[in-house]
């Protein structure tokens, strides 16, 4: 089994989104057997949520439902359950940094590295800004790229 965990600031916009997306390309490809995927927070503001609203719609208006997901708080034992920990922009990846075991440092990474075409590292915070259109496609992009990467790697 692969294990992915997305992670942002509060799990209810950027990484509950990637959750989602990520699952349903993993269930159309025959993967769910192999794949398993999370998301989390770094931040405690919106444990037990459900998604922001717009996170939601957005989903729903591309074809997934996201909204039996729940906000929970990233910790240090994920980085012995997940084989990928993907932070949304820099400042999520500076915190799981923080709280990074000793020798495991090495699953840490940033989520659009996988989509190298988009030209940037970050998913930018549509949580005040809003933008959940072009968050979603820039997590859609990197999903396929992390698919790709985990059947090189992995399977
Ligand atoms: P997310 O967006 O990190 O993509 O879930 C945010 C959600 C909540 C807040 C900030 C960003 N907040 O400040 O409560």
């Amino acid at each position: 089994m692969v294990r992915v965990l997305f992670v942002c600031l509060g799990n209810i916009c950027r990484s509950p989104t990637a959750e989602g997306v990520f699952r349903d390309l993993v269930e159309r490809e025959g993967l769910s057997g192999e794949i398993d995927i999370d998301s989390a927070g770094t931040h405690a503001y919106h444990i037990g949520e459900p998604p922001d609203g717009r996170a939601q719609a957005e989903a729903k208006r591309r074809g997934i439902d996201i909204s039996t997901l729940r906000g929970r708080q990233a910790q240090a034992g994920d980085f012995k359950t997940f084989d990928y920990v993907l932070a949304m922009d820099r400042s999520n990846y500076q915190n799981l940094m923080r709280i990074c075991p000793i020798g495991t440092e090495d699953k840490l990474g940033m989520f659009l590295d996988f989509a190298p075409a988009l030209e940037r590292r970050e998913v930018p915070d549509p949580y005040y800004e809003g933008g959940f259109d072009v968050v979603y496609d820039m997590i859609d992009e990197a999903a396929q790229g992390l698919l790709a990467d985990i059947r090189t790697k992995h399977l």
